[in-house]
């Protein structure tokens, strides 16, 4: 069946994750910061993610804003930066995340193309709901779906299958689309057509399936879709 809607990861897909840290480090005073912040913003990723994986395995489920928080705390302990404020600053910046820059025309040619539109992620809705307003994006997206809903994350298999709930879809309908490795392999068990977008380069996770399409950014998404 033809491709009718298009769902995204958020974080690292649509919404710059490494920006909050980008800004922080640009800020007067914050030299130490300024040095390590790259690594610091890779081990608040890891972490973050890991600690959806551990918490999704051994049934101890808390929303993405408490491991987002852990991630953070561990990561600038390891750089030997805990500090309140700069804690405080980095979490303030990661509810204003923008979008990469080829973002909102993607999603307006999508829907100017009919398809559906939506963003499937680990975020707690109320997460997803600023990023989507600073973003600007939210009149070109028909839903925001959260794992909240069903209290565990990503990759487990009922995820996936929210986007069927709510769009009454059949997954060969779907472009899901991911900028996490991982995340594009296990979308591809649930039977959606998916791209990794792979900004970085990096090679392909190790895992029982693997994403059809990859790509550098989103700006292929809509010849893609309609192609589907
Ligand atoms: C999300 C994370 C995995 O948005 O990036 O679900």
């Amino acid at each position: 069946m033809p491709v009718t809607t298009v769902i995204f990861d958020a974080y690292g897909t649509l919404f710059d994750v490494a920006a909050a840290a980008r800004i922080a480090a640009a800020e007067p005073g914050r030299e130490a910061f300024a040095a390590k912040w790259p690594q610091i913003a890779a081990d608040w990723r890891a972490k973050q993610l890991q600690y959806t994986w551990l918490r999704a395995t051994s049934g101890t489920h808390c929303d993405f804003w408490q491991v987002t928080q852990d991630g953070l705390d561990y990561a600038l302990e390891a750089a030997g930066l805990a500090s309140p404020e700069l804690r405080e600053r980095l979490l303030a910046l990661y509810w204003q995340l923008s979008a990469f820059p080829e973002v909102p025309a993607m999603l307006a040619a999508l829907k100017e193309a009919g398809m559906n539109t939506g963003i499937l992620s680990n975020g707690s809705p109320d997460m997803l709901s600023g990023a989507v307003k600073s973003a600007g994006i939210g009149d070109m997206l028909d839903a925001v779906l959260s794992v909240e809903s069903l209290g565990v994350f990503k990759p487990h298999p009922s995820v996936y299958a929210l986007v069927d709930q709510h769009f009454s879809t059949a997954p060969d309908q779907v472009l899901f689309v991911s900028s996490n490795g991982w995340d594009a392999a296990y979308a591809v068990r649930h039977g959606f057509h998916t791209v990794w977008v792979n900004r970085a380069g990096e090679p392909m996770d190790r895992l029982p399936s693997a994403p059809q399409h990859q790509m550098d950014d989103l700006t292929g998404i809509p010849d893609l879709a309609a192609a589907l």
